[in-house]
């Protein structure tokens, strides 16, 4: 699977999300919006209104990574309104299959995420159900955290069992990708990035992510 970046706006700038947006287009995969809601995760971030809202602005596709306490409530109407991908924790939906399947009756891709602590190996059978496993590398709630290294073998016990498995289902990464990790990510068997800090923390947030594909791609 080709390398995709996925910058993250938590760490653009929310008075501009239309013009953060669009300084991405054209070389970012996809645009990753971080839902939080100060239960599941100690910060509140952007709801389903503002992802509209993005949604009539950019034509980037959205990757909506929902740090909620309640998804099984929430993640459908966010591929109803049009998100091309939502990830749900697997520590958080009480009903995970039911609410991955309803992602994907509405036609979105469907991701679950892991916090740091989840082991990977309970999730196995899970899938067939899933077009995205989320490795968390920092624990969630907060843009420019350091990036775990712990986690390294997880994302290479994904990939192992991603690749037995045999379905086509991408291994992101989420917290700390910079150009410092990014290579040792991509050598564990990840293939989706997503940067906050990164990109939007440049000068050149196009020219970042550039450079952060090279990385990858190396
Ligand atoms: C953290 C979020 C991340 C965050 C990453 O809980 O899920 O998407 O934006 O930010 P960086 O890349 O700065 O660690
Ligand atoms: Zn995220």
């Amino acid at each position: 699977m080709a390398v995709q970046i996925a910058p993250s706006i938590l760490s653009a700038d929310f008075a501009r999300l239309a013009e953060e947006a669009a300084r991405v287009e054209g070389v970012a995969d996809w645009l990753h919006v971080d839902v939080m809601d100060n239960h599941f995760v100690p910060n509140l971030t952007i709801g389903l209104p503002v992802v509209e809202a993005l949604l009539r602005s950019t034509s980037i596709p959205l990757d909506c990574h929902l740090m909620i306490e309640d998804p099984d409530r929430w993640a459908p109407g966010y591929a109803e309104a049009g998100a091309a991908s939502v990830t749900i924790h697997a520590e958080a939906a009480k009903a995970v299959i039911r609410t991955l399947r309803a992602i994907r009756a509405a036609g979105a891709r469907a991701g679950l995420a892991l916090n740091p602590a989840t082991p990977v190996e309970a999730y196995e059978d899970l899938l067939p159900e899933i077009d995205m496993l989320l490795v968390m590398t920092v624990e969630p709630g907060f843009g420019g955290q350091r990036f775990l290294d712990i986690m390294l073998p997880k994302v290479a016990r994904a990939r192992a069992l991603i690749d037995k498995h045999g379905g086509e289902v991408w291994l992101q990464v989420d917290g700390g990708v910079s150009e410092e990790t990014i290579e040792r990510c991509a050598a564990a068997g990840a293939d989706v990035f997503v940067a906050g800090s990164a990109v939007y923390g440049s000068s050149d947030p196009a020219k970042a992510v550039r450079h952060l594909r090279a990385l990858a791609e190396r």
